[in-house]
């Protein structure tokens, strides 16, 4: 195991960005940048022994500075959308900064993937990031003292452990952003991937992908992944929510969630053998195609089209500030939010 850092670039305002680099002992690495704690690469070997960079995103400060789509990052202090980018604590009616077509509030505003963390090694093979965000910062409420530790391990996991207090009682609800393509970065689209989302439900969505507040079954639908099936098989399927939402960007409920840590997704690229499973102690996870995507260029300068890569976000569900009957994410003063994330990655054969 070793952790190097090098330069990674320079914000516009001069503000230098330090690249992590995780290594373990199969030559898998792991990259993250302090600002906006993104995770700038995971480079895993092939059924063919050959290293492939399976997320999609920058290798340049100003794309993750200006191009951004979120690709690869710490998404908060609330990711995923609060509808009418409103909600109350206590009675009181917070108003937030509404960054989604003056509608919603998505992803904090981009507050923390715009923010550079404070990076710390700790042994050779975890990287923790520190932000201490200020109380109303986009009109969200809570100084927030958020703390996200990345390790990787030998047997090629990643976790990612959040644990987030604040000194007002808030909702807290970050994730990781990351587009993976198994195929790797450079590969094409990721329609012939199989999936695999262990929800037998799903929380359906209106024409501003804001839960309605059912928490829908997926069977006989086009969200049924429970039997491992193609992202592509169904994705442009005549169907009223994948209309809205212009491709799969839904949050699955993940079965029996429970706050210990459960596979929640597992996804395979046949070409590569490539198979990355997701386990979480959050209830929810939101499956994205990458239907926005739209040709910024990425890694290589190479266009990043739409569904070249996807997403599996957990979390709790959107908009649960707004929906009581949704699993809480909200907090007491000096309460602290805690969740684990783990990507898992391996190869399978034909
Ligand atoms: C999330 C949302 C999507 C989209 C992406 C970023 O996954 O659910 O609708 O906004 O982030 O483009």
């Amino acid at each position: 195991m070793s952790i190097t850092t090098a330069v990674f670039g320079t914000l516009s305002d001069g503000r230098t960005v330090t690249k992590y680099t995780i290594e373990n002992a199969n030559g898998t690495t792991l990259a993250l940048l302090d600002y906006g704690a993104y995770i700038q690469s995971i480079c895993v070997k092939d059924k063919h022994g050959i290293r492939r960079d399976v997320t999609v995103g920058f290798d340049d400060a100003d794309g993750f500075e200006h191009r951004t789509d979120y690709q690869g990052a710490a998404a908060g202090p609330y990711a995923n959308r609060i509808g009418g980018g409103m909600f109350t604590i206590d009675g009181v009616t917070y108003d937030l900064e509404k960054n989604e077509k003056g509608v919603t509030t998505l992803h904090g505003c981009g507050e923390y993937n715009k923010t550079l963390w404070t990076a710390q090694i700790l042994g050779d093979n975890s990287v923790a990031m520190r932000y201490l965000r200020p109380d109303g910062l986009h009109g969200y409420p809570g100084a927030i003292n958020a703390v996200i530790t990345y390790t990787l391990t030998d047997n090629d996991r990643i976790s990612i452990k959040y644990d987030c207090v604040s000194d007002k009682k808030t909702f807290m609800n970050p994730t990781d952003h990351t587009y993976f393509n198994l195929g790797g970065y450079d590969s094409g689209d990721i329609l012939s991937h199989s999936l695999t989302l262990y929800s037998s439900r799903y929380t359906p969505v209106d024409e501003n992908s804001i839960p309605t507040g059912a928490c829908a079954p997926v069977a006989d639908t086009p969200f049924d992944f429970t039997t491992t099936k193609k992202i592509g098989d169904e994705i442009d399927a005549d169907n009223e929510q994948l209309r809205f939402t212009g491709g799969y960007d839904h949050n699955f409920c993940i079965d029996g969630a429970d706050g210990s840590l459960k596979k929640a997704a597992e996804a395979i690229c046949a070409d590569t053998g490539i198979r990355l499973t997701v386990y979480t102690t959050l209830p929810g996870i939101q499956f994205y195609a990458g239907n926005f995507l739209c040709g910024v260029p990425g890694k290589g300068s190479l266009p990043m089209e739409k569904r070249t890569g996807f997403c599996l976000e957990t979390q709790y569900y959107p908009d649960t500030p707004n929906h009581p009957a949704f699993p809480s994410c909200l907090f007491n003063a000096g309460e602290h939010y805690t969740s684990e994330t783990v990507y898992a990655f391996d190869t399978v054969s034909d």
